[in-house]
């Protein structure tokens, strides 16, 4: 089968359409005909070498972390899902951008969701409902999100978000539903000139370092989670860690309600074809995506 992928790490030029064998559904496992598949930062780090000591990889390797399409395959032990239903999912390992993939968790895509929206939501879903999660957010409380604009901002379990992002994309976080603050040093004073509500707790989505920040802005480093830097647990902030072993289909199974009930929409910024994948990667690397990259297939 055709997917795009490396054969050595590097610039997003490594990145080439080749032929690999067939993956299979094992058990708890489906396989799916992919119709997108998204484009994540976790891609890039990959694909450059950055997690080289943390997530070592036998090369030549089909990338992609997320992927939409049509089940094909059902493993053992699998229950509500047959072969022919349209769903999105993640595979924990990668390898989803290709003509089939193998997905460890999944729901089923809304009607309303198109395949490209689809093919990027998983991982962006999945990371914010963990991260809300933890953060116990829940009605009547106060987020601030540094860095929304990106695939992971959220808004959702009527919370009022406070999201952070580059003037240009001030009305697309409007349009979210979230109130937009300019990023960078003096976050704190902007929040209490522009907003002045109390916030409870925030998001480092964007890793920039504003840790420091945003524990003086919730008082309590305990309300402060960071996505992107470990150094930050120093401080007592919590670092969010993906887990395997959890129920990650039910995150998405949550995501998918939301978006069928038009309460949550995935903004793709650009869908490119397979044999641009080094395109799509660039992109993803510039750190100022609005929304998701996303890859269709064929
Ligand atoms: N821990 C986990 O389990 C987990 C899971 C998923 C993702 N992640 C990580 O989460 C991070 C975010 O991912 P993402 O998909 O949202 O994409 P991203 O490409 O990192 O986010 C792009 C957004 O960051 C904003 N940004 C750029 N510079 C900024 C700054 N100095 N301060 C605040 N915001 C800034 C950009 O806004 P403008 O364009 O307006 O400048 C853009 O909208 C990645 O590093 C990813 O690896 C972690």
């Amino acid at each position: 089968m055709k997917a795009l992928l490396f054969a050595q790490y590097g610039d997003p030029n490594v990145l080439t359409v080749g032929d690999v064998p067939e993956p299979h559904a094992g058990p708890g496992e489906i396989r799916i005909a992919v119709r997108a598949a998204g484009v994540s930062p976790g891609d890039d780090a990959i694909r450059s070498g950055a997690w080289r000591d943390r997530v070592p990889l036998a090369l030549p390797y089909v990338v992609g972390l997320d992927a939409a399409g049509v089940v094909d395959e059902v493993g053992d032990g699998v229950h509500g899902v047959r072969v022919g239903d349209e769903v999105f999912g993640l595979r924990f390992r990668g390898n989803t951008t290709a003509e089939y993939a193998v997905l460890d968790a999944w729901a089923h895509k809304p009607g309303n969701m198109r395949w490209p929206q689809a093919g990027g939501a998983a991982t962006g879903i999945e990371t914010a409902v963990r991260a809300l999660d933890v953060l116990g957010v829940h009605s009547g409380t106060t987020l601030l999100l540094d860095g929304a604009g990106g695939g992971v901002g959220a808004v959702a379990r009527g919370a009022r978000v406070i999201g952070t992002a580059s003037t240009p994309n001030h009305p697309f976080l409007e349009e979210l539903g979230a109130i937009p603050i300019e990023y960078g040093p003096g976050l704190p004073e902007r929040i209490q000139r522009v907003t002045g509500h109390p916030v409870d707790s925030a998001v480092d989505i964007a890793g920039r370092g504003s840790v420091e920040e945003l524990v003086r802005i919730t008082g309590d480093a305990n309300a402060v989670l960071t996505l992107v830097n470990p150094a930050a647990e120093n401080q007592g902030v919590r670092l969010l860690r993906f887990d395997p072993a959890a129920d990650n289909s039910a995150a998405l199974e949550y995501g998918a309600e939301l978006v069928a009930a038009g309460r949550l929409a995935v903004h793709v910024a650009h869908a490119y074809p397979m044999d641009e994948g080094p395109a799509a990667h660039t992109r993803v690397a510039s750190r100022h995506t609005r929304g998701k990259i996303v890859i269709t297939v064929p």
